[in-house]
């Protein structure tokens, strides 16, 4: 055969090589619409194991992005529909249980090898309801979204030996988008039913149609009826979904906006809840990156999904020196993307999802236009009868354009040009979102140095948007938080058997302290108390290694057992709880430290702690009226915690994910920078120990706040923290009235987590407070653990709780 023959059409093999102009190769759609046609072109929600009717008899339209042709007609859910489903989920829930692992991973599987036998149908559905590339669909979506169930049917079989001591949470709700419509269903559904849970998933309104066809599978395994709830409808259903009282989970991933209201929604009912929100993530070219592989790997980053990704890479950094030459290439790249309908198996690029998020896209395009920056689109022009958007380069943007900070979700990106390493990672940092960044550098040391160093949840290096179900996803700062894969992804199903035993405080154990209203103006003295001279001080608040005293100069009296007054302690405010933050904040030195020498450090405290404890002792009996043995043994059990977490500090290590790629995925333990603790009112030295010190022991920075009524088993500490090598601002502790405090600490920007552990109505406020910057946050919701407990009181559920999990994709190999 030979190269040089011509085709009877005229242009030669070579010619085509050398142009690449190519006709199109639909894939065919038949079996898509047959399936459509079977239920003709109309579905109803998937309630209980069949499709029904929406109760309110209304029905919407989905549409194909590419020539906006009507698809078939959906069910719009209300409360009706949401409650059924929920009730549905609930019934199924104790049956689905009691089939135990093995039986559950047995469904999983069967979901896995069906999806795969119909992924040609998949693929193509898929690529219709959303107008993404076939290419995507066929290679990407679906056999990672069977790969999902492959796995998590693993974790099903290995659930009791690998999660030992803990179990399903019960109902879940969960909410999708449509950038990724089938891929994000396996996610949700898959960890949750390997958890042992029930699922009630609402589909975004734009891509429907893969989760019914997906429902329509499960029916064909067996699934048992319940299982798994599909109500479809807009963001009214979603919002019935999370306002349902019968869900014990809710899992979300969208628009930061929606999830920072389903944040507040669902503050204080004691439901689990993961986002995973928008991002504006960085993709980072240095100078000795292979160009070649880094603008395909812009291409990959930007252009794949049309940009409807929330880990587009959509920000590119490029070291001065080559800044040039990249643009040069990329530019002459984008020429040569094609764009066009979905099925068409030769296109780059598919069609936006809805003319809604094609005018965002516009908007944002032309406010860069306004405010001067250079655009570059291709000189090809885009198929006219969909919705389709050209690919885009703004370069030289000025890192505070709106361009440059809000998330466009669309084909286009920005590139801004850095000297140093140093003002990368600043420049890649300088975002409120962190979901993912990408790194391009032949030199493994310094895509080891900077990997670290970036505030997101999934690192790339030397490639981009890859996904696995063994590496966990998710982001830090206000792309949400929980994790999505991997062990790290089960957690976010599961809960500590225990916790649903708890005992609720009684109102008694939960009082403000006695008094705290009565304030004495200034600090004074107080009188001494007779026979305990060590309490005559009024203590002062700690922050940034520093007794200081509160800003308002209040104190509170301190009464212990009988009301008997035993001191004083300061009425923290706001003022100081932003003080204590910022002190925090800029105390790096504890977050770089070593695991070692953060042992020692808790090492230390424990050894001072000891030399102290007939003091601390004498202190918890006057404070709690406990007697000689009780305050021992609280003074003990606080010494051997001090221990445990100094064992922990280089034990709690993570773990590198056996992911299908020739690479190494990292799944790194990190500290949250800033973490805050609101400490119980009970134990008021062990529960502080047990709260403060595994916070540490990750290396983060904590801002506590002591049992009000008891604040001075921890103001004793100070003397303890000062002689035992920790930094300035590692700990700061603000006394006061607990949930106030709390209230101000929920709020706080630079507060990237917080533990509560106090009242009911307290953890609600704190829930909803979260919302602004999106903390992750632990609350007890007014149960009450014994501390004392290794279970309960001690132990990796803490130094889960004490990091978040980031992922480094390191490929090998030439
Ligand atoms: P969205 O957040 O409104 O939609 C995501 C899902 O949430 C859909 O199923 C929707 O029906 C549902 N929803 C909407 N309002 C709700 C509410 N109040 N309560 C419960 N569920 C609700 O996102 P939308 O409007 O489709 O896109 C807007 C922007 O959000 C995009 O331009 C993009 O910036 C971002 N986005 C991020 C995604 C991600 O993967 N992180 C995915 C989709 C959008
Ligand atoms: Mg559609």
């Amino acid at each position: 055969m030979s190269v040089k023959g011509s085709s009877s059409k005229g242009a030669s093999v070579r010619e085509i090589f050398s142009t690449m102009e190519y006709g199109p190769a639909p894939e065919a759609d038949d079996v898509a619409r047959d399936w459509l046609k079977r239920h003709g072109n109309r579905f109803g929600h998937y309630i209980g194991g069949r499709f029904t009717e929406p109760v309110s008899g209304e029905y919407f339209a989905t549409q194909h992005p590419g020539d906006a042709s009507e698809l078939a007609q959906v069910a719009q859910g209300d409360e009706a529909d949401v409650a059924a489903a929920v009730a549905a989920a609930k019934e199924a829930l104790p049956a689905w249980q009691q089939l135990g692992p093995h039986g559950r991973a047995r469904y999983l599987y069967a979901l896995a090898r069906h999806m795969q036998k119909h992924a040609r149908l998949l693929a193509v559905v898929e690529a219709l309801d959303n107008g993404k590339p076939i290419r995507e669909t066929r290679d990407l979506d679906v056999p990672l979204a069977a790969r999902h169930f492959y796995h998590h049917a693993g974790w099903a079989q290995l659930l009791e030996s690998e999660f030992a001591g803990y179990e399903g949470v019960g109902v879940c709700g969960q909410i999708i988008p449509w950038n990724f419509p089938l891929l994000m269903l396996s996610w949700k559904v898959a960890p949750a039913l390997a958890a042992g849970n029930t699922v009630v998933l609402k589909p975004a309104e734009f891509t429907p149609l893969s989760a019914l066809l997906f429902a329509e599978l499960a029916s064909e395994v067996g699934l048992p009826a319940g299982v798994l709830n599909i109500v479809t409808g807009d963001g009214r259903t979603g919002a019935a979904l999370v306002g349902n009282e019968g869900l014990d989970k809710v899992a979300f991933t969208g628009s930061t906006e929606v999830g920072r209201s389903i944040r507040k929604a669902t503050a204080g009912r004691g439901l689990k809840l993961s986002l995973e929100l928008g991002g504006k993530s960085p993709f980072i070219v240095f100078d000795d990156a292979d160009i070649d592989g880094a603008v395909e790997g812009v291409v990959d980053a930007i252009w794949f999904n049309q940009g409807q990704v929330c880990c587009a890479g959509s920000r590119l950094l490029v070291q001065e020196s080559v800044a040039q030459r990249l643009e040069a290439k990329l530019i002459e790249r984008m020429e040569k993307l094609r764009e066009g309908p979905s099925l068409d198996k030769s296109i780059d690029i598919g069609a936006i999802i809805a003319p809604v998020q094609l005018s965002k896209i516009e908007r944002l395009v032309q406010q860069g236009r306004d405010e001067g920056y250079a655009c570059f689109q291709p000189s090809w022009s885009v198929p006219k009868d969909g919705w389709y958007y050209p690919p885009t380069l703004f370069s030289n943007v000025s890192p505070a354009a709106t361009i440059a900070q809000e998330e466009i979700f669309g084909p286009v990106i920005v590139s801004m040009t850095f000297r140093t390493p140093e003002e990368a990672v600043e420049l890649a940092n300088d975002s409120r979102y962190g979901l993912a960044a990408s790194v391009w550098t032949e030199n493994v040391n310094l895509a080891l140095d900077v990997a670290p160093k970036l505030k997101a949840g999934v690192v790339w290096v030397n490639c981009t948007n890859v996904f696995d179900a063994a590496a966990g996803f998710g982001g830090y700062r206000e792309s949400g938080f929980g994790r999505e894969g991997g062990r790290e992804g089960m957690y976010e199903y599961l809960k500590p058997s225990f916790v649903p035993g708890l005992p609720k405080y009684s109102s008694e154990e939960l009082a403000a302290p006695a008094g705290a209203d009565e304030l004495d103006a200034g600090v004074r003295e107080s009188s001494a108390t007779p026979g305990l001279p060590a309490i005559d001080r009024t203590p002062k608040l700690f922050i940034g290694g520093k007794q200081k005293r509160p800003d308002g100069n209040y104190v509170y009296p301190v009464v212990g057992e009988g009301g008997k007054r035993v001191g004083q302690a300061p009425l923290g405010n706001r003022k100081d709880v932003r003080d204590a933050v910022e002190a925090a904040d800029k105390s790096a030195a504890w977050t770089k430290n070593t695991a070692h020498g953060r042992a020692q450090v808790l090492y230390y405290l424990a050894e001072n702690l000891s030399l102290r404890a007939p003091e601390f002792e004498e202190r918890l009996r006057a404070l709690t009226g406990a007697d000689r043995k009780a305050a021992e043994r609280e003074v003990h059990a606080s010494i051997a915690r001090l221990f445990s977490y100094a064992a922990w500090a280089d034990k709690y290590d993570g773990s590198v994910h056996p992911t299908p790629m020739r690479n190494v995925t990292l799944a790194m333990n990190e500290p949250w920078d800033v973490l805050a603790v609101v400490a119980p009112e009970e134990a008021p030295l062990l529960g502080f120990v047990s709260l403060v010190a595994p916070a540490l022991a990750m290396g983060n920075r904590v801002v506590a706040v002591p049992s009000s009524k008891a604040p001075l088993a921890a103001t004793d500490l100070y003397q303890v923290f000062e002689t035992s090598d920790l930094p300035a601002g590692a700990v700061n502790i603000v006394t006061g009235v607990k949930d106030e405090l709390a209230g101000v600490l929920a709020k706080h920007d630079a507060v990237q987590a917080m533990w509560y552990f106090g009242s009911r109505e307290g953890s609600e406020v704190v829930e909803r407070e979260s919302a602004g910057n999106l903390k992750a946050t632990w609350v007890n919701f007014g149960r009450k653990r014994d501390w004392y407990d290794p279970v309960q009181g001690e132990g990796r559920e803490f130094l889960r709780h004490a990091t978040r999990v980031k992922n480094i994709w390191v490929p090998y190999g030439e």
